[in-house]
């Protein structure tokens, strides 16, 4: 199982005030399981690991099988919820250069729908003429402008390049059960589809299709990935006594810190497979917390490499940040380093030793230094990475999510500030529609 420690946070808040969270905990805890707290309607992932059958991850292995066999390419078209938690997942088990590897069994996964360059747009679409490529279109909105916009040209690209009835096969939704453009093309074409629960937001959706049939795409055992999730839905329980269950005190933990003024929380990772885990995490816990002028602020560093970058403001920059480690135990390869007989660079100190040995002292070296510094550290160990493991991540960051949102006192299920931006952008595009706003937004330019 991935074990959370706090020991490290201990000399900047106290053990004591962390057990007081225990009534704040359960109170939301309670709240989550009899869907009294706020956005309600939006627990679905609460108990879904637990609620995934065969049958379901069966169909969903069926479908991915049709694209392994007719596709070489497979793109995931979403953004945010829609995307983040399948990249996460695929990176973190992924060879690093498995996009430059030629794999008979499995398709290569590039992603669109995430941005708007046009220059993504068109390397992309340049990228997969000649290709045998499949599409996966997720929106739960179905009306998603980066992801609809990157779909309308994949689509026509992958009609004109392998036939109408080809990508009928290969073109599959993702979305809504009733609603929204991709839900109707996706009918009126015939595609293959799967629902995203009404009841699970993006952010909250990895375990869904929205993740599980690009990961099972990509070659990855979603059976493990959800009994991964499963074993951390136990873990993490109303029955699991305070201490001894791990969203509990993580939550209880950052929430204290955040009080004591520690208003940033760093994710680290010392695993470069990990730097979307990072990003899902960072929309996870900011568009979670992130509301009514409170929360914690997500950032993320990949370390050794950002040692040499933001390496300096950790250390000694404004004490208002806190981070928590994923520190991986065991690699999945062995490698040791060299001798070399004129150690130039003075290295042969290190010969012998295996790479992680030196990754794992910067890790230890890091956490003493930033301790020392005012860096409360939180730790989260996760034995290997596999899906197994992967899933109970994933499942301990949403309900640590859950309960610590509702500690906060925010509705963490819900994003009513994300509309800014799209009221703005479709004003000055003049969406049909929008006419008055953009009178407004012009008189301001
Ligand atoms: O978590 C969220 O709600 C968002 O990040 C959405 O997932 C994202 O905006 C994509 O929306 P949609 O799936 O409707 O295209």
């Amino acid at each position: 199982m991935i074990t959370l420690n706090i020991e490290k946070t201990l000399g900047f808040i106290s053990k004591e005030a962390v057990a007081s969270y225990e009534s704040k905990v359960k109170a939301a805890q309670e709240a989550l399981e009899k869907g009294t707290g706020k956005g309600n309607d939006f627990l679905g992932w609460l108990h879904l690991p637990s609620s995934i059958t065969k049958e379901f991850l069966a169909d969903i292995k069926a479908t991915a099988q049709v694209l392994k066999e007719n596709c070489e390419i497979v793109v995931v078209a979403g953004i945010g919820g829609s995307y983040l938690g399948t990249r996460a997942v695929i990176e973190a088990l992924a060879n690093s250069f498995s996009w430059l590897q030629e794999d008979k069994k499995n398709p290569v996964i590039v992603y669109a729908g995430h941005n708007i360059g046009e220059d993504y747009l068109y390397e992309l679409t340049t990228f997969l003429k000649d290709k045998k490529f499949g599409v996966i279109n997720i929106s739960k909105s179905g009306t998603t402008t980066e992801t609809a916009l990157a779909f309308r040209l994949l689509k026509k690209q992958c009609e004109d390049q392998r036939g109408k009835d080809m990508a009928k096969k290969v073109i599959v939704a993702v979305t809504d059960e009733k609603k929204g453009a991709a839900r109707i093309t996706a009918d009126q074409e015939g595609y293959k589809s799967y629902i995203i629960p009404d009841n699970v937001g993006g952010r909250f959706s990895v375990l869904t299709p929205v993740g599980l049939l690009p990961i099972a795409v990509a070659g990855y055992d979603i059976e493990k990935l959800v009994a991964g999730a499963v074993d951390m839905e136990k873990s993490c329980g109303m029955d699991v006594p305070f201490e001894k269950n791990p969203a509990a005190i993580y939550a209880a933990t950052r929430n204290e810190l955040y009080k004591n003024g520690k208003k940033i929380e760093i994710l680290v990772n010392y695993n470069p497979k990990l730097h979307y885990v990072s990003e899902w995490w960072k929309q996870l816990y900011g568009e979670s917390e992130g509301k009514e002028n409170k929360g914690i602020f997500p950032a993320a560093v990949d370390f050794s490499t950002d040692l040499h970058s933001m390496g300096q403001w950790i250390q000694e920059g404004e004490r208002t940040i806190f981070e928590t480690v994923i520190s991986v135990e065991k690699t999945n390869h062995s490698l040791s380093v060299p001798s070399d007989e004129a150690n130039l660079d003075g290295l042969n100190f290190l010969a012998g030793k295996r790479v992680d040995e030196v990754n794992k002292m910067a890790e230890l070296g890091t956490q003493i230094a930033h301790v020392d510094g005012g860096v409360p550290n939180l730790r989260i160990t996760i034995p290997e990475l596999n899906e197994y493991n992967i899933g109970q991540l994933l499942y301990f960051f949403e309900i640590g999510c859950g309960i610590s949102g509702y500690v906060l006192g925010v509705n963490p299920f819900d994003q009513p500030g994300v509309e800014a931006y799209k009221k703005n952008m479709f004003a000055l595009l003049n969406k049909p529609g929008y006419e008055e706003e953009s009178k407004a937004i012009q008189a301001r330019l």
